[in-house]
């Protein structure tokens, strides 16, 4: 989705480079999926643009020295992937540019009451909202006028503004992110708090309902509402800048599937003290919602099938369609919400649909700071280090580790559950070096001009036969469609044809023998079966061995899959960090 990123240095900066600054923010920002870019700089008293459609890549800035930049990739929603939709978008007197995040809902009324002289340059809501500041700027400051001019949007909305008129940024947020970043003679603003990483640890995350005016020295922060200052916190982030870097890897999908093992081991090492709150909390519920959306969902279906089995009643739920069960919520029932990067709009609009019934809100979520963390009442950070690929793999992991763990700690049997992943971070980096990466490089050679294929699995089988197709459509663009073991001879199974590649994921002694019939009525129709199972078995044309760790044998099966994926994806030709039409962040609806 769009991505923000801003910096403001002292005028008298002779070096000042804020548009490379901006340039390389935005590159930061790339993996979260765009079709377009721009910056504006503050020259004298006017403003310069540049924007351009497609991808920044190793693109070069031509823009002049400025000590103010205000950087944008956008992710179409109102008008086409054109350069004059692209962000930033300046003003009739071109001394004023703004960048927005969301959907201003509005906008065709905001652009009826406005004076008919503007000229409109772009088809964007954005466009709307900047003439609309344009106005108040004639007879307000700047701080005022974009207060007011916020105040009338209707949305969930974060706007920056950039003014030739003074040394100043000037931001409001209502529900998109802005995460402002405390530098040494600068200050920084961006949508994405890991874009910040190469130039300050000090933050301050902004709430809903917050402004910002930055100049290079001084960060303020206001009450849209009331117009009062705030006294914002600033968090000191933990973060190693090689943690992101792609080192001896081709893709990051690549080395964020090979930093599992680390991501995994850590988990192991999570004790009572942070996982007690969470465990507490499932104990005290009557019912546990496990709440996601795409691969999160996937891992919240695992926690459904996981928690049942540990006796807790729980039920997964689609994010955007967490509606269904607002009636049903109260006091006693806890809303986990699982979410890689927490800023997922639909996780957001749960919580507070949640919150309204007074129900308490847990989070699994990989990102210190974002909405997600910042809402929970009780929250569980991954520790993953930032996801830069757009499908999420390490994450998922990680989601399954701390769901095996708190499992476990609800039954008091805490270190067999960290028994459990502690192994599973050792299978994982013999599967990661041993001779099963070959097997599963060659299986993506022989099934890579499939157009369909279909992954069948039991029981805790099933939501990881599940990501496995979500896996292989995002980023080999080979249709893959995920049944529960039993459901496909109930009328999928009509598609089954000589050579049909079929995924059979078997993880549990219980489920076996239905798993090897569900895998013989795929053969008989002429299915080629590729065996993911704990054991082997004549039916399977081919095998890839998961070591057996009882529930945990989940996640070496996923780093399989996921690595079939990513070599479907190369092998195919395509860069598996990007896939086409999909943003890391979904932050719209
Ligand atoms: C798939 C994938 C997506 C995300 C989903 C939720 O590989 O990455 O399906 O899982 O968009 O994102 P988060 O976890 O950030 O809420």
């Amino acid at each position: 989705m769009c991505g923000i990123f801003a910096v403001v240095k002292q005028a008298n900066d002779k070096n000042a480079d804020a548009a490379n600054v901006v340039l390389e923010g935005l590159k930061r920002l790339e993996y979260r999926g765009y079709d377009s870019w721009g910056i504006a700089i503050k020259n004298g008293d006017k403003i310069v643009i540049e924007k351009h459609v497609g991808k920044i890549g190793q693109a070069k800035t031509n823009l002049p020295q400025a000590h103010i930049a205000l950087g944008h990739t956008r992710w179409a929603t109102h008008g086409g992937v054109t350069s004059k939709n692209a962000h930033p978008h300046l003003d009739c007197t071109q001394t004023l540019a703004l960048v927005h995040n969301g959907i201003v809902e509005n906008y065709q009324e905001l652009k009826e009451s406005l004076d008919k002289n503007h000229t409109f340059h772009s088809e964007t809501d954005t466009e709307v909202a900047l003439h609309l500041l344009e106005e108040k700027m004639r007879r307000l400051k700047s701080v005022p006028a974009i207060r007011q001019t916020f105040r009338q949007l209707i949305g969930m909305n974060a706007i920056i503004a950039l003014s030739a008129k003074g040394d100043e940024l000037i931001a409001a947020k209502n529900g998109s992110p802005l995460t402002v970043g405390l530098g040494n003679n600068a200050n920084y603003i961006a949508s994405d708090v890991w874009a910040l990483m190469d130039h300050t640890n000090k933050v301050i995350f902004l709430e809903d309902g917050q402004l910002a005016h930055l100049t290079a020295d001084i960060v303020t922060i206001y009450d849209i509402k009331t117009g009062k200052r705030l006294s914002p916190k600033t968090t000191t982030l933990d973060w190693q800048t090689e943690q992101s870097q792609l080192g001896k890897f081709h893709h990051y999908m690549e080395k964020e599937i090979h930093d599992q093992p680390k991501v995994l081991a850590n988990i192991s090492q999570f004790d009572t003290g942070s996982l007690d709150p969470l465990t507490k909390v499932i104990t005290k519920a009557r019912k546990t919602y496990l709440i996601g959306c795409g691969s999160a969902y996937f891992a919240s279906l695992f926690g459904e099938y996981l928690l049942k089995s540990h006796n807790r009643d729980s039920e997964a739920v689609i994010g955007s369609e967490s509606g269904k069960i607002a009636r049903l919520l109260n006091k006693q029932s806890l809303n986990l919400m699982l979410s890689q990067s927490g800023e997922t709009i639909d996780i957001i609009e749960a919580i507070d649909r949640a919150k309204l019934k007074g129900a308490p809100i847990a989070a699994l979520t990989n990102v210190l700071g974002s909405t997600l963390y910042r809402k929970a009442d009780h929250k569980i950070l991954l520790q993953a280090g930032q996801e830069v690929a757009v499908a999420s793999t390490k994450a998922f992991i990680a989601k399954l580790a701390v769901l095996i763990k708190i499992a476990y700690a609800l039954n008091n049997r805490l270190s067999q559950g960290t028994l459990l992943i502690s192994q599973s971070a050792k299978e994982v980096r013999s599967l990661l070096e041993g001779k099963s990466r070959h097997q599963i490089k060659s299986l993506a050679t022989k099934l890579k001009d499939h157009d369909h294929m279909f992954v069948v699995g039991r029981g805790l089988a099933y939501p990881i036969a599940q990501e496995t197709a979500l896996k292989i459509k995002e980023v080999s663009y080979i249709h893959a469609e995920a049944y529960a073991g039993g459901e496909l001879k109930h009328g999928t199974i009509a598609l089954i044809e000589k050579g049909t590649p079929c995924i059979v994921t078997s993880l549990d002694k219980t489920t076996w023998s239905d798993d090897i019939s569900a895998a013989n009525e795929m053969k008989a129709r002429g299915g080629v079966i590729i065996g993911i199972a704990c054991q082997n078995h004549p039916v399977f044309d081919h095998y890839l061995a998961v070591p057996d760790l009882q529930e945990a044998s989940a996640i070496p099966a996923t780093t399989i899959v996921q690595l079939l994926a990513y070599d479907l994806s190369v092998a195919r030709g395509l860069n598996p960090d990007k896939p086409r039409n999909l943003a890391k962040s979904v932050t719209v609806k």
